[in-house]
């Protein structure tokens, strides 16, 4: 039984002065999540947003808030992303030293606790960490910045965590430089949770809908669920 396929647009490829109705607009334009990309200037080389922008956009969809933290320590600000509305809050595997200790305190929260790593760290990483975690992201990209080209090698790697999962109910999520193109490759890799920004926000409001639909049934089709 393969998982529920997830197409998840990332807001950093949104207006920012519209968050209220660029959510609003994806949410009605077929996403299933809606992904935030949280970004420190220090863990990456990018600011983007905080916890009170998850808070300003929690009320606008009832969708999946799949929360990226590219924060270093991501400890100290785990509650407020918690509280701020966030469904899945995924750390990054070489954020800080104690990644078992965050994916812990994420539980403890009463969240979705993810783990990603970036395109040069291997998948030995979260061997130890497997039955702690709901998801796992793979960077197809070096996390900090939308509009970057996918990184192939992404898809080895999502083939062979893909395998290490085995039966756990583990979501499988790639974010970064993902389109219509590849998101068959991946969903025939293992992936079942495709993040894409550019690719889903590019045309304007009037062409989410198709964006998000052609990204979905290259992954449908990879999947076996549309003839
Ligand atoms: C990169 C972010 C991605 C990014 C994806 O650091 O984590 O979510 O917004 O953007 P695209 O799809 O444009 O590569
Ligand atoms: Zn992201």
């Amino acid at each position: 039984m393969q998982r529920a396929l997830a197409i998840a647009p990332s807001i950093l490829a949104a207006d920012f002065a519209r968050f209220g109705e660029e959510v609003r607009a994806i949410d009605s334009s077929g996403a299933d999540w809606v992904h935030v990309d949280v970004m420190d200037g220090h863990f990456v080389p990018n600011i983007s947003f905080g916890p009170q922008v998850v808070r300003a956009i929690r009320p606008h969809t009832k969708k999946v808030l799949d929360v990226h933290l590219m924060i270093a320590p991501a400890d100290p600000y785990l509650a407020e992303f918690a509280a701020a509305g966030a469904d899945i809050i995924t750390v990054h595997a070489e954020a800080g030293p104690h990644l078992h200790r965050s994916l812990q305190a994420i539980r403890a929260l009463g969240k979705k606790a993810g783990v990603s790593l970036n395109p040069a760290t291997p998948e030995s990483a979260i061997d130890y960490v497997l039955d702690l975690v709901d998801l796992v992201l793979v960077m197809s990209v070096n996390p900090g910045f939308g509009g970057q080209a996918f990184i192939p090698s992404a898809l080895d790697k999502v083939a062979r965590i893909k395998a290490m999962i085995g039966d756990r109910p583990i979501d499988l999520e790639v974010d970064g430089g993902v389109t219509a193109d590849n998101a068959g490759a991946l969903a025939k890799a293992g992936a079942n949770a495709l993040v894409a920004g550019s690719a889903v926000f590019k045309g304007g409001e009037s062409a989410y809908a198709d964006n998000i639909a052609a990204i979905r049934s290259a992954a449908e089709r990879a999947r076996g669920e549309l003839v």
